[in-house]
């Protein structure tokens, strides 16, 4: 195979042979499948825009740094794998949607366990600051049944674009789990989202703004899933209408998440009685479980 670019009959193609046969002798053929098709794309790319010394040095360098800010609470490498699309690539070769599941989309790094229960129609906010969301569903599985008991964790950004993660003083808000009750039924009062920026102020904040891209994510609540017998769905719903639907930073956007966030004007009761200071918002997203692997 000859590259465009590649003038003459190159001693590329002989050493794309060596390195995958390096690797005839692993011992773990799937390991060796990635390692052989890594290796043919990786060089592939290496050809095709023929990387320089420099070049290749600046990625060493760019790597490096991405490991120099990751710990404990920040991953870099998976923020790098998110605004490359691989994360939603890796989310949608995995997802099984035949039978009509909710789509997933990738999770991001705010999920904390151990978020606190509540009722059914409690509030998730727990004092994040944002216009109110009535948002109600159902839990069903692939067949039509109801889910009793379905676990549900809900995190989400307040209006400042910030997770309870974010804040300096150790407050828990914005996130919450409940459970669906005998008919599959769910509803909780959370914060209408708004679009907030990924974390930007590392190596790939800097690659994002080398390349003109912005850091902002279509607005969204996040979603986690789970009852027993059924495939744990990790899923956010989208705000219809949101001018970034089309530009979201890590490609997290499925069409069938998109929800209609109905506005309500002040004074409006809500049907559990509520009567919220201002405006709020009513969302319904009905949540199909496929069947376990
Ligand atoms: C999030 O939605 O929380 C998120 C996803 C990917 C990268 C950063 C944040
Ligand atoms: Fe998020």
């Amino acid at each position: 195979m000859r590259f465009p670019n590649e003038t003459a009959p190159v001693p590329a193609d002989a050493l794309v042979d060596r390195v995958t046969r390096s690797f005839d002798a692993c011992p773990d053929p799937r390991l060796r499948e990635v390692l052989v098709s890594l290796v043919t794309h990786l060089h592939a790319v290496v050809r095709e825009v023929r990387l320089t010394e420099d070049e290749w040095a600046a990625a060493v360098a760019f790597l490096t740094r991405c490991g120099e800010v990751t710990d404990e609470h920040r991953q870099e490498f998976v923020l790098l794998s998110d605004v490359l699309g691989l994360s939603m690539q890796t989310v949608t070769v995995n997802d099984r949607t035949e039978g009509g599941a909710t789509e997933a989309t990738v999770s991001g790094p705010f999920f904390v366990e151990g978020s606190p229960e509540v009722p059914l129609g409690g509030d998730v906010g727990g004092g994040a600051r944002g216009e109110p969301c009535l948002v109600e569903g159902t839990v069903t599985d692939d067949a039509g049944r109801p889910v009793p008991g379905a676990r549900i964790e809900v995190w989400e950004a307040d209006d400042d674009g910030r997770y309870d993660v974010q804040y300096d003083d150790g407050r828990v808000a914005g996130r919450a789990h409940l459970f669906s009750d005998a008919a599959g039924r769910y509803r909780f009062w959370g914060v209408t989202p708004t679009p907030y920026p990924i974390p930007h102020d590392g190596p790939v904040g800097a690659l994002l703004a080398a390349a003109g891209r912005s850091p902002m994510r279509a607005a969204h609540l996040h979603f986690m899933v789970t009852a027993p017998g059924l495939r744990r769905l990790v899923t956010h719903i989208f705000v219809r209408g949101d001018a970034l639907l089309d530009h979201d930073a890590v490609f997290g956007v499925r069409d069938s998440l998109v929800t209609t966030f109905e506005q309500r004007p002040a004074g409006t009761p809500a049907p559990d009685g509520r009567v919220p200071d201002g405006t709020w918002t009513r969302a319904r997203f009905d949540i199909v479980l496929g069947t376990a692997d």
